[in-house]
């Protein structure tokens, strides 16, 4: 019998889309599935100034027309420097060009050069978002050499998060992109200001993949994936049905040629496959019914949106659904994340 689960229409908490050839062959594979993604602002150069992310946000909504979703909503963020002005943060979130604010610590990631270093240089701006209820979205993670790249995540939580968390305890949080128990504790422990996005291939990978048989490129990202025992608490928070997590594809497409190279770029293309992992997850959990809370209701509720009126589909098949490995683009192409097990999980043909 075909095994079928409907879901209010999801959305992605968390998207690198890029701009300009790649923007326009990655954008269709969110807007097909989601309603809206929040739009990471690491653009080079970056989305410091709401009126950027304006002109960004027409671009996006200019494919996402020409391509057959005119409805996709592009939820935009800013890029926090040491010299971002606060009062332009203050009139892009209150006229509503942009939902909140990524804070990169200085060197943690990719085009991260121009975040932070001394997080007291941005008080003020957090003291206007903690006014005004904008989330604050943060790339967990020190940057400190002599931290271990496996601990960098702990070490955040230790030395910059709970200080920040006591300093401006009405501002919302997303921790994203976790890819710990320390993350998911700390998460869980918090209040119910503080929240976090979980990717599909954290839920996936340990960093065994990265790692064994030989350097794997495409499993590389950042935060890297972590030892079993923390992919093992990632998966229990996700399926938990607890509103303080919810999906962050982090789909971060980079070439081939910039992935398999002698200093490959961090990041995950998983897109077209995100719903089928999530739901092959949530299903070896037994959780399928916790699927939407995380991918449709969560997040929206976090950051005070309304819920999406519209629905989708997921059907089972009896064998294996075959996916794209590439995908084309004008650049170069683009692997798919590769989960390393069969998906039978694929979306019910959509009427438009
Ligand atoms: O793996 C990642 N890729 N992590 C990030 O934080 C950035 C992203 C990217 O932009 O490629
Ligand atoms: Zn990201």
């Amino acid at each position: 019998m075909t095994k079928k689960i409907t879901l209010r229409r999801p959305d992605d908490w968390h998207l690198h889309v890029r701009d300009d050839a790649v923007l326009k062959a990655v954008l269709p594979y969110t807007a097909e599935h989601f309603a809206r993604a929040i739009i990471m602002p690491n653009l080079t150069p970056p989305v410091v100034r709401y009126q950027e992310a304006t002109s960004y946000r027409a671009r996006i909504k200019s494919i996402a027309t020409a391509t057959g979703w005119p409805s996709f909503e592009p939820l935009m963020t800013l890029y926090l420097t040491e010299t971002s002005d606060p009062k332009n943060v203050r009139s892009g979130f209150e006229s509503e060009a942009v939902v909140a604010a990524k804070l990169y610590p200085a060197g943690a990631t990719t085009n991260s050069d121009a975040g932070v270093q001394k997080i007291e240089k941005i008080y003020p701006v957090l003291e206007t978002m903690q006014e005004m209820g904008m989330p604050l979205l943060i790339h967990g993670e020190v940057v400190d050499s002599s931290i271990d790249i496996f601990d960098r995540e702990a070490a955040f939580i230790e030395r910059t998060l709970i200080k920040l968390v006591d300093r401006f305890p009405e501002l919302p949080i997303v921790l994203e992109h976790i890819t710990t128990v320390d993350g998911v504790d700390f998460v869980r422990g918090a209040s119910n200001k503080v929240a976090a996005t979980i990717t599909p291939h954290h839920l996936v990978i340990n960093r065994n993949a990265m790692l064994v048989g030989g350097i794997q490129p495409h499993y590389y990202c950042l935060p890297v994936a972590k030892r079993e025992s923390h992919r093992a608490a990632l998966v229990q928070a996700a399926v938990s049905g607890s509103r303080k997590f919810f999906l962050g594809t982090d789909s971060a497409p980079h070439t081939l040629d910039s992935k398999e190279s002698s200093c490959g770029c961090a990041g995950i293309f998983n897109v077209p496959v995100a719903l089928s992992v999530l739901a092959h997850i949530f299903e070896a959990a037994d959780a399928l019914d916790k699927l939407e809370g995380f991918c449709s209701v969560n997040g929206a509720e976090f950051y005070r949106l309304p819920l999406n009126e519209d629905s989708l589909t997921l059907v089972k098949s009896d064998t294996p659904v075959p996916f794209s490995d590439l995908i084309f683009t004008e650049n170069g192409e683009i692997k798919v994340f590769d989960p390393m097990f069969d998906l039978y999980w694929s979306i019910e043909e959509q009427i438009r």
